[in-house]
């Protein structure tokens, strides 16, 4: 069974497959009728242990596109609450004939854990801090959209980069496809490990990370895994490194901003910036249907690949 667990695991190639047949899928979206047949007769599971938005809608919406039959579980509202485990849990689902698992867990690694102990294919949907494939695709697909190549593109990802699975999976799938990358943000919420692990420069200042990039990737302050102070304030970050309209205003340049959402307005981003002609946030969004399509429709055999 193929299953799409990380960024890392992909090359090149896999990468700009998934990101074609998206291409492919956006089309059909644009279309009156939007519903393709696909994935008829394949039943699916969106297995999310932690809250969700736009991932979550965003596959439920992807896979009634291809015609699948969809089943919604919250670990919240579950017999979870009683104390079964994940493997359980998910048996139990699988048992009812149940194909393929979309899984989003707060602990990393949840989701290669089940694929060692199950036969339906899995998707992560973000586990913990390690990764979070479909939303790095998503922001690479808007980013092509905009500016036709990722090789050589210019992208500073600012922010909790320590928090964020987010920023790990785009790291891998820049630095796959020949982005410069720039990870920006004060140094408690920067891994010491990252220069070592990745192809990534790191800038504190955010001002140079605006002025020498294409498009910024701002991400959210993760309050809720905040386990230890990392910084003083959300005042005093926001003073630091929220992006403003002043700041852009500073740049001899227009740059592209992009935000994996929820945004904290005023915090990381402010909404002057967030709701201008420079955010792409809500293209990301939509993106992220015709991305999922592509993921789903590959991994359950369609595409025979
Ligand atoms: N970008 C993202 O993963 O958003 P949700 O947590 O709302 O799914």
């Amino acid at each position: 069974t193929r299953h799409l667990l990380g960024i890392k695991d992909l090359t090149p190639a896999d990468i700009s497959l998934l990101l074609d047949t998206a291409k492919q899928f956006k089309e059909v979206l644009q279309r009156p009728v939007k519903k393709v047949p696909s994935l008829r007769d394949v039943t699916i599971v969106n297995l999310f242990y932690e809250n969700s938005t736009r991932t979550r809608i965003s596959f439920e919406l992807a896979q009634k596109r291809l015609s699948a039959d969809v089943i919604n579980f919250s670990a919240s509202g579950s017999s979870v609450s009683k104390g079964e485990t994940l493997l359980d849990t998910v048996n139990n689902i699988l048992s009812m004939k149940v194909d393929m698992v979309v899984m989003r867990h707060s602990a990393s690694g949840a989701p290669h854990f089940l694929s060692k102990h199950i036969p339906a294919a899995i998707i992560n949907a973000g586990d913990g801090i390690n990764e979070h494939p479909t939303q790095a695709l998503l922001d690479a697909y808007s980013m092509l959209e905009v500016f036709g190549t990722l090789k050589g593109l210019r992208v500073a990802i600012v922010g909790d980069i320590l928090h964020s699975r987010v920023a790990q999976s785009n790291i891998h799938l820049l630095n796959k496809m020949g982005a410069e990358v720039v990870v920006c943000g004060p140094p408690t919420l920067i891994p010491k490990y990252i220069e070592e692990a990745f192809e990534v420069r790191v800038e504190y200042n955010v001002d140079k990370a605006l002025q020498w990039c294409d498009a910024a990737n701002v991400l959210r302050i993760q309050l809720e895994r905040q386990n230890q102070v990392l910084f003083s304030s959300v005042r005093e970050y926001s003073l630091a490194y929220g992006i403003n309209r002043e700041r852009l205003n500073r740049l001899n340049k227009k740059i592209t901003i992009m935000h994996p959402g929820p945004v904290n307005r005023g915090v990381e981003l402010d909404s002057d910036v967030a709701d201008s002609d420079n955010s792409i946030i809500l293209q990301q969004v939509e993106n992220g249907v015709a991305v999922r399509m592509a993921a789903l429709y590959l991994l359950s055999g369609s595409g025979n690949s």
